[in-house]
Formats: C-alpha cells, sequence, structure tokens
C-alpha cells in the first residue's frame, strides 16, 4: 500500500511531468487533484515531445487509470481536445483510462474573456495570469455561481453550444471514482499529480502574486475526495535552479547575461504560453519554506545539466531586508520585494564530466548542499529531458 504526491516545490514548471511519467510506470493510478489547464506538463519520449495541460501525465502510459478530481478547474473546450489529440498519438484508446469528477468546476468561455480583460485592466499591477480563465472560474465556484461538469454532460443543451459540443466527447469518462481511489491507495499504488508549486498557492504562496487554488500536497486529499489519512508522502520537485513565469517577488533572478544563457540552455519558456520564463539561482529559503509547508522529506532535483558549464553556481541562503538578516519569511509581497539574497558559492563542473556515467563531484556536493540546507532526501537527479536521463539514488515509493 503506498500513495505519493508529486508537487512542485518552486513556482511551477520544476519538471513534474517527466517524474510522474517516470514514478507512473510502477502506479495504478494518476490523480490530478489542483489548478486546471494554466499547467502545462512537457514529457519527451521516444525524441517526441507532448505537453498536457489536464490530462494527468499517466495517460502517456498504457496500462494506467488516470483520474481529474474535483479539485481540478475543467475547460471541457480544451479537455475535449486534449482528449482527440491523445488519441491519435494512439493513447487514452479504452474509457476506463480515464475518468472526470462530476464535481469539478466549468471554466467558460466567459471566463477566459474575463480573466484577459482583468489582466489587461491590470497596468502595472499585472498578475501575468496564463488568461485560462482561472481565476474568474474560481470567483463563481466560491462564491456559488459557478456551475459544474455534471451538470454540463447531464443538461448539455442549457448551455453555450461550444461547451454542449465539449460535453458530447467528455461524457463517457464522468464518473466519481472516489472509492476506487480509496481503495487503490490502501491495496495499490496511486500517484497525486500536483500542478503549479508551493510558492504560487493562493495562501502560502507570494499573493497576490498567485494562482487561484491551492498547490500544496494537503490540497491532494480534498481535490480528490479521499480522506487526509490515506494520502502519503510528499515527493517535491526542484530545479537545481528557479524559474518565474509572470509578476510577483523572485529575489534571486540571475544577472541578465546568465539569466538568457539560462533560458535559452534550459528552454525556459512557458509550456501553456510560450512567455519567457525569468531565471535564478537556487533559493534554499523559499525552498525550505515550502519543504516545511508539507514536511517534505523526499527531493527529486531536476535540471543539473543546465548548470554544467558554468565555472561558478550559486545558492541563496539567507535573506536580508536593510542590511539585516531576517529569521522568518516574507509574508507579504511587499516585504518580498525588499528581499536581498545572500549567496554561497560553489565551484562548477564540465558539459564533458555530464557525459560520465556518474554525476561530477561539484554537482553531487551541491545536491549535498541542497539535502543539508532543506533537511529532505535527494531521491533523484535529472540529468535532461528525456525519460532516462535521470540518476535515482533510491526509489521515491519506498516507504
Ligand atoms: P493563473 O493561474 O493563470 O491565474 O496565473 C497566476 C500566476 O500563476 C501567474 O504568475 C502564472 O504565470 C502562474 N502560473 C499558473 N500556472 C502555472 C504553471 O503551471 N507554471 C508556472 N506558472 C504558472
Ligand atoms: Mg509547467
Amino acid at each position: 500500500m503506498s500513495s505519493l504526491v508529486c508537487i512542485g516545490l518552486q513556482w511551477g514548471d520544476e519538471g513534474k511531468g517527466k517524474i510522474v511519467d517516470s514514478l507512473a510506470k510502477d502506479a495504478d493510478m494518476v490523480v490530478r487533484y489542483n489548478g486546471g489547464n494554466n499547467a502545462g506538463h512537457t514529457l519527451v519520449i521516444n525524441g517526441q515531445k507532448t505537453i498536457v495541460h489536464i490530462v494527468p501525465t499517466g495517460a502517456m502510459r498504457d496500462n494506467i487509470k488516470n483520474v481529474i478530481g474535483s479539485g481540478v478547474l475543467v475547460d471541457p473546450i480544451v479537455l475535449a481536445e486534449e482528449i482527440q489529440t491523445l488519441q491519435s498519438l494512439g493513447k487514452l484508446k479504452e474509457v476506463w483510462q480515464l475518468s472526470i469528477s462530476p464535481l469539478c468546476a466549468v471554466i467558460t468561455p466567459e471566463h477566459k474573456e474575463k480573466d484577459a480583460k482583468e489582466e489587461d485592466g491590470r497596468g502595472a499591477q499585472k498578475i501575468g495570469t496564463t488568461k485560462r480563465g482561472i481565476g474568474p472560474c474560481f470567483e463563481d465556484k466560491v462564491g456559488r455561481k459557478g456551475f459544474r461538469i455534471g451538470d454540463l454532460v447531464n443538461q448539455p443543451e442549457k448551455y453555450d453550444s461550444r461547451l454542449s459540443e465539449a460535453a458530447r466527447i467528455i461524457k463517457p469518462y464522468v464518473k466519481e471514482v472516489r472509492d476506487e481511489i480509496s481503495f487503490l491507495c490502501k491495496n495499490g499504488k496511486v500517484l497525486f499529480e500536483g500542478a503549479q508549486g508551493s510558492l504560487l498557492d493562493i495562501d502560502y504562496g507570494t499573493y497576490p502574486f498567485v494562482t487561484s487554488s491551492h498547490c500544496l500536497a494537503s490540497y491532494a486529499a480534498v481535490g480528490s475526495g479521499v480522506s487526509h489519512r490515506i494520502v502519503g508522502e510528499a515527493l517535491g520537485v526542484t530545479k537545481a535552479y528557479c524559474t518565474r513565469v509572470g509578476a510577483g517577488p523572485f529575489p534571486t533572478q540571475m544577472d541578465a547575461e546568465v539569466d538568457e544563457a539560462v533560458r535559452q540552455k534550459g528552454g525556459e519558456f512557458g509550456a501553456t504560453t510560450g512567455r519567457p520564463r525569468k531565471c535564478g539561482w537556487i533559493d534554499l529559503v523559499a525552498l525550505k519554506r515550502a519543504c516545511t509547508l508539507d514536511e517534505v522529506k523526499k527531493i527529486y532535483v531536476t535540471k543539473i545539466d543546465i548548470l554544467a558549464g558554468m565555472p561558478e553556481i550559486k545558492a541563496c541562503v539567507a535573506y536580508k531586508i536593510n542590511g539585516q538578516e531576517i529569521s522568518h519569511f516574507p509574508t507579504s509581497s511587499e516585504e518580498y520585494n525588499k528581499v536581498e539574497p545572500v549567496y554561497e558559492t560553489y565551484p562548477g563542473f564540465t558539459e564533458e564530466q555530464m557525459n560520465l556515467p556518474w554525476l561530477p563531484e561539484n554537482a553531487e556536493k551541491f545536491i549535498q548542499v541542497i539535502q543539508t540546507y532543506t533537511g529532505a532526501q535527494v531521491v533523484g537527479v535529472g540529468t535532461g529531458p528525456g525519460r532516462e536521463q535521470e540518476r535515482i539514488y533510491s526509489n521515491p515509493w519506498a516507504v
């Protein structure tokens, strides 16, 4: 019996898609429980790149059940398209491979329009939303004015023709499978696939520069309708550096030249919007805070290969405000914007050393720094985009 909640420990885009895909080979079920199609999970399988926004990453394997839990906002038009695309790639051939909770709130074309209009009207105060209608849909959900996937597929004629057309395609997949998730948590292996990252959480992130949903592992229970008692350990994913797309505090942004070089080498452009991501040195203060929020004991570090070739690499180990080190985590974006990062600098490693079957010594030392600072165990390191490009130190499923 085991389940694992895979979450991002930064501002999203940590490379969760690849990790979930890799862990899914031992799973019976993959469950998405938060966010919506603001997420974009990039996978490279046999050299072919696929991006999924709403269907769980487990859909790339043929023997797994995938669930879109009640905590996910569903744009039926996007979901219908994604199902059809995956089917054209030979995936999701059978109905049992995907279940959508009837309780998911529906994102409508009006939500998308409102998101774009509000964002454009914010001027200098922009959040940098993905304009996928997430905020406005949540407003209607929490304001008890929205409608849900169950309502849509039961009475499609009541809604916009674009939605009712999509409803026809998704209807066969709409069913409540909470009991099955609970059963498999106890008798099999369930992987909860988080979207975005802890620092984008509506409460614990860098408000108001956050998404509208909860991005913590704790939300896996609520967002999939199972007891908190059976949701297992969190596996936190972090890049060996960090990135942010959209506005908001980002104290460790690299100097312009390095930022540009990392963006190009790391392909740091939004999987959903194509926007360039800001690149920064790993922020261990923020990472430790994210680990604390969910008692994360296992970490996977992605994209260490992108740092190869740099003479030196840095990590932020403390925050200062007005020259004074602070011992608390900033509770407002205003305060966060005043943060001056305190760095430690470590010797780099070369591209050639990355071709060896083991990690370069200086890369190992850097991993050790992350481990010591956060108190969590690094269970794996990603060394490239492909499925096989990773070093596993210990099986993340092991309890
Ligand atoms: P929204 O979720 O579209 O409302 O966007 C709010 C903020 O979250 C913006 O800064 C987005 O760039 C960011 N965001 C939302 N989803 C993701 C994601 O999957 N990866 C990275 N950033 C995201
Ligand atoms: Mg992403």
